[in-house]
């Protein structure tokens, strides 16, 4: 009996063999394609289908005074968010990564869906300056990201803020 191995299943045990993986398959989206509405929306889906138990991926976009719901996977979410609201106000505002194992237990956290447990919001930097907007990652399990999602999500959003040509604004 042959037993085929998908190369992008996720194990677990190796999460850093999975984000390697994940960031060839970003690379070939990038390779012949540099508009960040394209790229977003790919990114998205990709993040969407290979990331286990996900009830949401998807970005907002920082259109100098808010950040604004840009290309997702996932239901309808809230459209408008204001700098230090909720995580992904407040992970635009310190331009670090932030990792809620329980959103029920983050003062301000912005229930969009009640399904969420836990989140992962990553920022996005251009040139490790100008603030674009955010990557967001919700989960139906509590705890569901740690520090090595957060590494392997962080390499993700640089390989993808470098593999687009940014206009001087997203509108
Ligand atoms: N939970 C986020 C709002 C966005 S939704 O999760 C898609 C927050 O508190 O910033």
């Amino acid at each position: 009996m042959t037993v085929s191995t998908n190369p992008y299943a996720y194990d677990p045990r190796d999460r850093g063999k999975f984000y390697a993986h994940l960031q060839a398959e970003l690379e070939a989206y990038l390779s012949d394609e540099r508009d960040w509405l394209v790229n977003l929306a790919n990114a998205s889906a990709l993040l969407y289908q290979r990331l286990p138990e996900l009830n949401w991926a998807g970005f907002y976009l920082w259109r100098g005074e808010e950040l604004v719901l840009g290309p997702f996977q996932g239901k309808p979410a809230c459209t408008r968010i204001k700098l230090g609201r909720g995580v992904c106000g407040t992970t635009a505002r310190a331009r670090k990564t932030t990792v809620v194992s329980d959103v029920h237990a983050f003062p301000g956290h912005i229930a969009c869906d009640s399904a969420s447990a836990s989140e992962i919001v990553v920022p996005l930097l251009l040139e490790g300056e100008r603030l674009l907007g955010v990557l967001d990652l919700d989960s139906p399990r509590q705890a569901r990201f740690d520090a090595e999602d957060a590494r392997g999500l962080e390499a993700f959003a640089q390989r993808l803020v470098a593999g687009i040509d940014w206009p001087a604004r997203l509108d």
